[in-house]
């Protein structure tokens, strides 16, 4: 059997989008019956909020839909630290760019993508818009786009699979 394949999903701080989209993603490749076969981590590009739990925003608003964030907060910064991962998210186009810049020079095109690329439906260069500053909806948002973007992930990485 081959080794599982890594995710990593990255916003800006680390305590909103890719916490959520990590969290989510476990869940549905849980129910999918996938356990062990893709891994899930999430980082920022931004150091604020490294060893931090997620926002008690976005914590509340998975646990109403029934999963617990428990990440803690970490940043990427050079590129050992996107070096362990097959597929890299990004929540929003400067996050892209961020991660580009420091992709390792050996990386193919495409392992760094946007999460909403993968959205069935969504436009091109769809970004998870930052909760951060908002109300409790945007944190609702979040994780609707989460659900729709994760599944159709899932979906791409099982296409892949063949
Ligand atoms: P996130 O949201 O990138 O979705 O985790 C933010 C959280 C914190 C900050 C910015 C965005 N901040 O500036 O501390």
């Amino acid at each position: 059997m081959s080794p599982p394949s890594r995710l990593l999903f990255v916003c800006l701080g680390n305590i909103c989008r890719s916490p959520t989209a990590e969290g989510v993603m476990r869940a549905v490749i849980d129910d999918a019956g996938l356990d062990g076969r893709i891994l899930c981590d999430s980082a920022g590009t931004g150091g604020w909020h490294v060893g931090d739990r997620p926002d008690s925003r976005a914590r509340a608003e998975a646990r109403r839909r029934g999963i617990e964030l428990t990440h803690r907060g970490q940043q990427v910064r050079a590129p050992d630290d996107l070096r362990p991962h097959d597929l890299v998210l990004a929540m929003d186009r400067a996050n892209l760019r961020d991660l580009q810049a420091m992709a390792p020079p050996e990386w193919p095109d495409g392992r760094i993508r946007l999460l909403r690329d993968f959205e069935p439906g969504a436009p091109p260069h769809s970004e998870v818009p930052d909760p951060y500053y908002g109300g409790d909806d945007g944190f609702a948002e979040v994780y609707d786009i989460c659900v729709a973007a994760c599944t159709g992930l899932l979906a791409h990485l099982l296409d892949a699979e063949g």
